[in-house]
């Protein structure tokens, strides 16, 4: 479904990515675990068109998308949910989760959808019409999410969904995540909680300073000395 290949990009003199290659098949929960400035986001945002690559390509559908403008990748069911929780501040829930449904022309969809949207984050309907900037950190990512899943997408693109959450609601998160996929969405999730991450993943990358070092089953990544030494806590 996705097709990652010999990938570069430079931020000036800095070489972030450094020839990636990885796939994802429909259907999938990939994970990408790695430290800070490993070039997880970069990744991310090149594939869903934000940063341009130097080298390389990224084909979504036998189709080659790198360099196409990124609302034609949107548009094509490809979602990024960046992280820090990019919300409108500004706008209420509502609004928010209107803008995450801009491609849909048809207003009794995007009801049906933000209906949908409040069985799966009930927290969400008791602050319907709540400033997005005054909602709690972990209000804030259910909001995110949301918001990308009003186009249903088919892959999803999750940048550390986990980042300041505390544990009930990692779990919760995470269990919304299995359920999204469940639901018919690939997902490929950026994630420094790497224990969560791969125990939701089928498989997973390990990328250090913008080259992947190592890939496999997500259980058997989970049992690599390599891995449990650097990202499990020993
Ligand atoms: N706009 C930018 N200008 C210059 N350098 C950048 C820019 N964005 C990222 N970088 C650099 O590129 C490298 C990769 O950054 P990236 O944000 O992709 O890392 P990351 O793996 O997502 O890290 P984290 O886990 O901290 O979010 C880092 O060394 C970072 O400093
Ligand atoms: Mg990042």
């Amino acid at each position: 479904m996705l097709n990652v290949s010999n990938l570069h990009v430079h931020y000036g003199a800095i070489h972030a990515l450094k020839g990636v290659s990885f796939n994802l098949e429909e259907g999938e929960i990939v994970a990408l675990i790695g430290s800070n400035g490993a070039g997880k986001s970069t990744l991310l945002k090149t594939i869903s068109g934000l940063l341009e690559a130097t080298e390389g390509e990224v084909s979504y559908q036998d189709e080659i998308i790198s360099g196409q403008p990124a609302q034609d990748i949107v548009s094509k069911g490809v979602i990024h949910i960046p992280e820090g929780r990019k919300i409108f501040p500004k706008m209420t829930v509502v609004e928010n989760l209107e803008m995450g449904a801009f491609l849909l022309r048809d207003r009794r969809l995007v009801a049906e959808r933000m209906e949908a949207m409040f069985e799966r984050f009930p927290v969400l309907r008791d602050r319907k019409k709540q400033l997005g900037g005054t909602l709690s950190g972990g209000e804030q990512q259910m909001l995110t999410m949301a918001r990308g899943l009003m186009t249903n997408p088919k892959l999803m693109l999750l940048d550390e969904p986990s980042m300041g959450l505390a544990p009930v609601l990692v779990e919760k998160v995470f269990d919304i995540i299995e359920e999204i996929n469940e639901q018919g969405t690939s997902i490929l999730l950026v994630e420094q909680n790497a224990q969560m991450a791969l125990s939701i993943a089928d498989r997973a990358y390990v990328l250090e300073t913008g080259r992947i070092t190592l890939s496999g089953d997500a259980l058997d990544l989970m049992e690599n000395p390599l891995v449990i030494e650097a990202y499990l806590g020993g």
